[in-house]
């Protein structure tokens, strides 16, 4: 693999200068030792093009900015050596979210709208007393907890997956699992009912088509199939008792 020259062609396009249309543009580079595509997109902005827009800030797999699709598959630029790809590689924008220019799009706004959509805060009625000491959290709970916010919202499930392709509203994976690290938190005092509100519906669980491309592509490996199943099994457990209500309420069934 030592000495490749590698072939970078990439979607090129300013929001902001519509006059000049989307286009395919083509870099070459020499491959370097553990390079990855952060570190090529670096040097070709460099050396080559100082035009080119792409996003990164933590360049370690944290922040979630440097998401886009690498030949065909929506990655982290950071993540990814090009050594485990062909010479020849394509770099797309993430779809879904808004473009900002190039590589480059805002995956903050869309992620906003989902802690909104969904709440992402305790709901508790008990009033926060400092001088208290920290309730307890049995270990079980605290690391389901914290195995759903290992999320980066790097938006790689959103991309990657058909429904939010599609349907502007729909909460997608990151959304569904975010949902469940509330439902299992004991301090969240929303009833079923409530969170039925937010996720039984075509926007949240029953929207997903269930072929788990977020799963796939998921860079935290997080295990977005069991959280889909979970919430999706409350969800449908929940509305099958609301169906059952409104039928006793109408006197009907
Ligand atoms: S399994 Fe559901 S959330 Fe995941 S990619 Fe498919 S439709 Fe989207
Ligand atoms: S669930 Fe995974 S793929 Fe989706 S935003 Fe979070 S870290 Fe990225
Ligand atoms: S630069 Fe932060 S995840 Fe890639």
């Amino acid at each position: 693999m030592a000495d490749r020259e590698l072939t970078f062609e990439i979607f090129r396009y300013n929001p902001a200068k519509p006059e000049i249309k989307p286009q395919m543009q083509t870099y070459k580079l020499k491959e370097t030792t553990g390079m990855t595509i952060f570190v090529a997109l670096n040097m070709i902005r460099e050396e080559q093009d100082p035009s080119l827009m792409f996003d990164f800030v933590c360049r370690a797999a944290i922040c979630g900015s440097c998401a886009m699709i690498i030949n065909g598959r929506p990655k982290l630029a950071c993540k990814t050596l090009t050594r485990s790809l062909p010479k020849k590689i394509k770099l797309f924008p993430l779809p879904v979210f808004k473009l900002i220019g190039d590589l480059s799009v805002d995956t903050g706004t869309w992620f906003r709208n989902l802690s909104l959509k969904t709440e992402s805060w305790v709901h508790t009625s008990k009033t926060f007393d400092p001088t208290k000491q920290e309730e307890r959290m049995d270990n079980k709970t605290a690391l389901e907890i914290y195995e759903a916010e290992r999320c980066i919202e790097c938006g790689c499930c959103i991309a990657g997956c058909a429904t939010a392709n599609i349907r502007d509203e729909f909460l997608g994976a990151a959304g569904i699992n975010r949902v469940a690290r509330f439902m299992v938190d004991p301090r969240d005092e929303r009833t079923p009912e409530q969170y039925f509100e937010v996720v039984g519906c075509e926007e949240g669980a029953f929207g997903c088509m269930g072929l788990m491309a977020c799963d796939d592509n998921c860079p935290m490996e997080l295990p977005l199939q069991m959280q889909l199943a979970f919430v999706r099994r409350k969800m449908a457990s929940i509305g099958l008792g609301v169906k059952q209500e409104s039928k006793v309420k109408m006197g009907v069934g």
